[in-house]
């Protein structure tokens, strides 16, 4: 049984935790390899609906073990949270998870920090999430960084989750001291889990069995691929799940990028096939496009082509899973965005550069129907197929996989 690596193509949300969720049922091990609390990943099944933010999606599916890997940043207090609230739902998330001792640790203070830092920014806010992620990674590759393993000797790490605190004066020092007592606690909690995740997703792949590695945000929030610097700070691409889970890029068998219907973003940053007014309400209305982890409203806009081709390649897509296509019916004309105006850039601009690109858009007709009960490629209005190859085509990869609703039994898997 293979290695699946599952990605976003887009700037996060683009659905893979429904893409995640559908397929994990029958995997062994499901491992989550990027970011922290800043995601956001929605599982819908029946009258249940659950975000997860820093467990691995797969936990839902009895069984599965949970890992989490190097690359990811822990906050250890709301990732025990997290476990508890899914303890109560009779999902025994915390018993099956297992944890890189590589892991680094958000400290209380991180959060402090990063609220500094973007109000230091004024109007270029990158908008974060304000999770602590990026000082946690600033430290990380300071070489400063607290890891999992270190809250394996308890007193030595609680001397240092102090030190830090007294480094942000006397007034954080007094009102997050409980904050850390409560960190440096959940630490040696999560510490306990700390196992060789490398070696135990190596035998369950000598075994025969399932693995997913599950990404987080998406890739034009990775800090390299990504429209930089209005980006995450951990490496969300397919290749991050190597290193992140101490596995050799021989041993991923499929690469699953999960691109949405339409294109949306939260925080800041360039957009080009942006849109604003009645149609972008509509489709915030229709996609629920409020962010799963901050509340904010997504901004939303039109399929881009060469955005959704550059993000395949440079994930090494075998196929992709396209999203949210039901939130497309009932608009008259659609619109594609298949390049930009001038003469192509010698290559890509994802900086700055990219806000001065003007899309040019194809027009396609939509489809009026409802297809959120639709179980068949065939059974879909013809528009909506037409609408799919189309995604196919400028993306550069099949699509084997639609979801027309954000239900876990709401997906057609294409045979062909
Ligand atoms: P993730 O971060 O990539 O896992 O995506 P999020 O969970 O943050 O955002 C995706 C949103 O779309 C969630 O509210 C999902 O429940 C919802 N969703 C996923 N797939 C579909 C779909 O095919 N149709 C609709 N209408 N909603 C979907
Ligand atoms: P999932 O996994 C959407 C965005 C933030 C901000 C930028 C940097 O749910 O797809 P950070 O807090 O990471 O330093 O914020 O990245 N961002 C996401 N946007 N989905 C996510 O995760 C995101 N994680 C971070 O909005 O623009
Ligand atoms: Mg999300």
């Amino acid at each position: 049984m293979p290695l699946v690596v599952i990605v976003g193509l887009g700037w996060g949300d683009e659905g893979k935790g429904k893409i995640v969720d559908c397929m994990s049922e029958g995997a062994s091990v499901v491992a989550r390899f990027s970011g922290g609390a800043n995601a956001g990943h929605t599982v819908h099944a029946g009258d249940m609906k659950l975000v997860l933010h820093q467990l691995p999606t797969g936990l839902l599916r009895e069984g599965v073990t949970g890992i989490i890997g190097a690359g990811c940043v822990i906050d250890p207090v709301s990732l025990r949270e997290e476990a508890l609230l899914l303890e109560k739902l009779g999902v025994a998330a915390w018993q099956r998870l297992q944890v890189s001792p590589h892991a680094h640790l958000v400290h209380p203070c991180y959060r402090l920090e990063e609220r500094a830092d973007e109000e230091s920014r004024g109007a270029a806010a990158i908008g974060t999430t304000l999770r602590g992620i990026g000082p946690a990674y600033v430290r990380k590759y300071g070489r400063r960084g607290l890891r999992v393993e270190d809250a394996l000797r308890s007193r030595d790490f609680a001397e240092k989750s102090m030190a830090i605190l007294s480094g942000f004066g006397s007034e954080a020092a007094s009102s997050l001291r409980a904050d850390v007592e409560r960190f440096v606690e959940d630490s040696c909690a999560v510490a306990s889990k700390a196992a060789d995740i490398s070696s135990m997703i190596l035998r369950a792949l000598a075994e025969g069995r399932l693995v997913l590695a599950e990404g987080a945000q998406g890739t034009l929030l990775d800090p390299d691929a990504g429209t930089y610097p209005y980006v995450t700070s951990g490496s969300c691409v397919s290749g991050a799940a190597c290193s992140s889970l101490g596995i050799g890029p021989s041993r991923i068998d499929e690469v699953v990028g999960v691109v949405k219907a339409y294109a949306t973003r939260v925080g800041s940053g360039p957009f080009p096939t942006e849109l604003e007014g009645p149609l972008a309400e509509h489709i915030r209305r229709r996609g629920n496009e409020y962010g799963a982890t901050t509340g904010r409203p997504r901004r939303c806009g039109w399929f881009d082509g060469p955005l959704s081709a550059y993000a395949s390649r440079t994930n090494g897509c075998h196929w992709l899973a396209i999203t949210l296509l039901d939130v497309l019916g009932g608009i008259d004309i659609l619109k594609l965005s298949n390049g930009f105006d001038g003469s192509a850039p010698a290559f890509p601009l994802l900086g700055e550069g990219l806000s001065s690109l003007k899309p040019v858009y194809e027009d396609m007709q939509g489809w009026p129907e409802e297809i959120g009960g639709i179980r068949s490629w065939e059974e879909l209005p013809e528009a909506a197929r037409n609408y799919v190859i189309r995604v196919e085509a400028l993306s550069g990869a099949p699509v084997r996989l639609v979801s027309t609703g954000p239900d876990r039994s709401e997906v057609i898997w294409r045979r062909s």
